[in-house]
């Protein structure tokens, strides 16, 4: 039996979210693997220092300037793909606040980004990827929150859900199309988002995990992009509507 290879070679995809962390991981990593990358952000600085990054390596890099909440821009950036193989949906922001003391428009606000946005993204990959018969995979980025309640997670936790929930959803829709959609569920992962959180954050996390995770660490974005390209490539050929874990074998250390 030959081994399925994770080569990308001659494959478009589209990442968002692609100016940092781990959608940069991502984006670097599928370029390495041989795709032509569309990276789509709102940070125009973050997205070309990525394309660089990729074209210092060898690879081809698109960017698409885009707020990720206006369906028109993302509809208009996956079109002038012509063809797309994978879809990688990872933009997302951070909230945390009590329950008692959160607002309308900080749910309104998550929901927009962290769910709305990836339901666009998937939306318009899943409609190109069948209008060319294309065998595509769609990937999306949920949260160990999925998994555990937490302090201050209602509205991240919440929207990370609905992910899982159109994740599940969209591939017992698409999945005669030779369309598979998976999501990934990261714990916690260094990145400028958790670095932002709350000062100390980080650092109290890095120590929660040094004694709660069986791995005894936090996560590099680079653990979690090879995760992505597990689920991009045909090597997870077999594999949908599920959720992968890389979280050191942890969900959330509380
Ligand atoms: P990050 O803040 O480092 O990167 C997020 C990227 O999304 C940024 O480049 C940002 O400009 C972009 N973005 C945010 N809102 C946008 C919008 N409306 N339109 C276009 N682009 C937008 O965050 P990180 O940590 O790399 O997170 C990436 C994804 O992974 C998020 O969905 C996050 O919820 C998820 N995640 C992160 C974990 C972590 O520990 N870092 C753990 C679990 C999930």
């Amino acid at each position: 039996m030959a081994v399925k290879a994770y080569d990308l070679t001659g494959r478009t995809a589209f990442v968002t979210g692609a100016a940092g962390g781990i959608g940069r991981a991502c984006a670097v990593l599928l370029a390495e693997a041989g795709a032509l990358v569309h990276g789509a952000d709102r940070d125009a600085t973050g997205l070309h220092e990525t394309a660089a990054l990729i074209k210092d390596r060898g690879g081809i890099a698109r960017t698409h300037l885009l707020d990720v909440t206006e369906h028109a821009q993302v509809r208009q950036a996956v079109e002038s793909c012509g063809r797309l193989d994978v879809m990688a949906a990872v933009a997302g922001i951070m909230h945390s606040s009590p329950v008692l003391d959160t607002r309308e428009e900080d749910l309104d606000r998550v929901l927009d980004v962290n769910f709305k946005g990836v339901l666009y993204a998937c939306q318009e990959a899943a409609r190109l990827m069948i209008s060319n018969g294309t065998r595509g995979s769609i990937v999306t980025m949920a949260s160990g929150a999925v998994d555990t309640g937490g302090p201050g997670l209602l509205c991240y936790g919440v929207a990370k859900a609905a992910v899982v929930q159109l994740t599940k959803t969209l591939a017992t829709e698409v999945g005669r199309h030779g369309i598979r959609v998976n999501a990934v569920a990261p714990g916690w992962i260094r990145t400028p988002m958790t670095d932002r959180h709350d000062p100390g954050a980080q650092e109290r996390t890095e120590a929660l995990m040094s004694r709660m995770s069986p791995l005894g660490r936090v996560g590099e974005p680079d653990e979690i992009a090879h995760a992505v390209l597990h689920l991009a490539s045909d090597a997870s050929s077999f594999t949908t509507g599920q959720i992968l874990r890389p979280n050191g074998g942890v969900a959330m250390p509380w």
